[in-house]
Parts: structure tokens; C-alpha cells; sequence
């Protein structure tokens, strides 16, 4: 990899994120057998520092960082001194002076992660900054839909929901341009920012029409979190309208999958039968294809540093 940090999908070239998927499906094979568990890559030191709330991300990430053999370190707001009043650069510098190799950064703001990115001598990994970019669940996804599509170009990929607020869409996005895709963006007008449009993506407020032959839909949560005000009437007429069930997903291709990076709202943005139906939804492929994924880019970032 060219560049010391991982904030967004443009950080990448083409052939750097085929090289990062075809690492990832080494990996990906590995974690399969039970007796190969541990791929030392000799020592290093990773700190998870999450300054919002992550189930499936911590996680993933710092199993990768421990299958790799290194020395991973959580650290969870709710507990840290940034509750007692420090600013993100003192937390940055901190960290700094502990001599990690890499920092796996989350964040509530837009940008935070590139501002601590230039504090800091070792590499940074951005794991969520506010609506801006989650680069390692476009990889993860990116992944998923070469597994079970065998190919990542001239597909028809609708993503539904949130877009406004939505980080997993704008790396989606930019993940998918780069590889010739047709990406659909499928929402309400009001979460569904009209600058899109200027990228000459194709906007629908229809679901019907967005995910008419559609070869992958994604779904979206309600971002609550990031809403400063009522966004939807309500659930149910949300659900009825944008929300993924049988009679919609009946119009995509026949063999079309469905995703979503999690946590996702049963009932809401997708029917739970859905959801659970192994046929169509790839959601646990998505979950295990990320830790494979995040030890393919821990990989190359410590290589990079030697
Ligand atoms: C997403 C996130 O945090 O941006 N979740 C995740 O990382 N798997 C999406 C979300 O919170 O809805």
C-alpha cells in the first residue's frame, strides 16, 4: 500500500485493493481450518481506540489484530479521559508516545480520524468518521459480493435507506465507481442528498424502481444517532415504503443477494424473513469476510512499516 493511513476509499488504487481482497481470501481460507488459527507476522502493537459505540467492528478488528499475532489494546470512550475533558489531538498524542504500529480509529465527526491521522507517527485505520467513510466495510462488502457474484463490475448494486447520514454508503459508493459499477441509490428525498445526483449516480425514491433487476441491494439503518430532527413519519410507513420484503425483493434479478453491515432493525429497514432467508441474504458472510479482510489491510500496513 502506497499510503501510511486507510480514511477513505480514495487512499487506494485499483490494484491496491485487488491485492488487499486477494490476501483477504488467503485469509479468509485460513480462518476456516481450526488448527492454523495463528498467522504471526511477527510483533506488533494495535490500539482500537472507539470513540463511539461498535459491536461488530471492535470486534472483528481486534480479533484480526490477534489472529495476526499482535499486541491489541481496546480502548472504549466510556471510560477514557476524554469523558474528564481532553481534546482529540492530547488523546492522539498519548497514544502517540506509547509507540503503537497502527491505530484503528472511530469516531463520531466527519474528519476526526484524518485530523488524528496527522498527529501521530504510525499508521492509522479509519473504522467509522461520522457520515464520512467506513473504508473497511466497502472492502468487506466489496469482498462479499466477489464471493457470491463472481465478479466486481457491470453490476447492478441499489443501496437503500439512509444514504444522508450513512459513512457505509459513501465508501460504498466510491468503492463501486471505481470498478465500473451501476450504483443506484434508493431513499426518501429527504435522506438522500441531491449532490449525489451530480456524480451521475441514479437516484430513486421509488423501492419498486430501485431494485428492479438489481443484482445486489444493500440496506441501510435510520441513523438516529446523526438525525437532528424527525426524519420519518414513522416506522411502519417507513417499512411499508422503503423497507426490503419478499414482494420487493421480488422484483431484483432472480439470483440477487441481499446485504447490510449491521446492526439492522428487523421490521424497519428489512423484514426479518429476509434477512434470514441463507438464500438471498449474505449478512454472516459479510461479518466473517470482515475479519479476513481487516487481517489482509493490518497485513499490508505492517509490512509496509518494515
Ligand atoms: C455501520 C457503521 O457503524 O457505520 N455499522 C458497522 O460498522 N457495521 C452502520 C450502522 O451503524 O448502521
Amino acid at each position: 500500500m502506497q499510503k501510511k493511513h486507510l480514511i477513505q476509499i480514495d487512499d487506494l488504487s485499483r490494484s491496491e485493493i485487488e491485492e488487499i481482497l486477494a490476501l483477504a481470501e488467503t485469509y479468509l481460507e485460513l480462518n476456516k481450518n481450526k488448527d492454523e488459527q495463528k498467522h504471526h507476522l511477527g510483533s506488533f502493537t494495535q490500539i482500537n481506540v472507539f470513540f463511539e459505540n461498535s459491536t461488530r467492528t471492535l470486534a472483528s478488528f481486534e480479533l484480526a489484530g490477534k489472529k495476526l499475532g499482535g499486541i491489541v489494546q481496546n480502548i472504549q470512550v466510556a471510560t477514557s479521559s476524554v469523558q474528564k475533558g481532553e481534546t482529540l489531538i492530547d488523546t492522539a498524542l498519548t497514544l502517540n508516545a506509547m509507540r503503537p504500529d497502527l491505530l484503528v480509529v472511530r469516531h463520531s465527526s466527519s474528519g476526526a480520524v484524518n485530523l488524528l491521522s496527522e498527529k501521530v507517527n504510525c499508521s492509522v485505520l479509519n473504522a467509522g468518521d461520522g457520515s464520512h467513510e467506513h473504508p473497511t466495510q466497502a472492502l468487506l462488502d466489496f469482498l462479499t459480493i466477489k464471493y457470491r457474484k463472481k465478479k466486481t463490475e457491470d453490476l447492478i448494486i441499489a443501496i437503500c435507506g439512509d444514504i444522508s447520514h450513512s459513512r457505509v454508503a459513501r465508501s460504498n459508493i466510491a468503492l463501486l465507481c471505481k470498478f465500473n459499477n451501476q450504483v443506484r441509490l434508493v431513499g426518501p428525498g429527504n435522506l438522500l442528498p441531491a449532490s449525489f445526483k451530480d456524480m451521475g449516480l441514479e437516484i430513486y425514491n421509488s423501492m419498486e424502481d430501485g431494485v428492479r433487476g438489481a443484482d445486489v441491494i444493500m440496506m441501510l439503518r435510520l441513523q438516529k444517532e446523526r438525525m437532528k430532527f424527525g426524519f420519518i413519519p414513522s416506522k411502519r410507513e417507513y417499512f411499508n415504503r422503503f423497507g426490503l420484503d419478499n414482494q420487493k425483493l421480488s422484483l431484483a434479478k432472480d439470483d440477487a443477494i441481499v446485504m447490510h453491515p449491521g446492526p439492522m432493525n428487523r421490521g424497519v429497514e428489512i423484514d426479518g424473513i429476509i434477512a434470514d432467508d441463507l438464500n438471498r441474504s449474505v449478512i454472516q458472510e459479510q461479518v466473517e469476510i470482515g475479519v479476513a479482510l481487516r487481517m489482509a489491510i493490518l497485513h499490508l500496513l505492517v509490512d509496509r512499516q518494515k
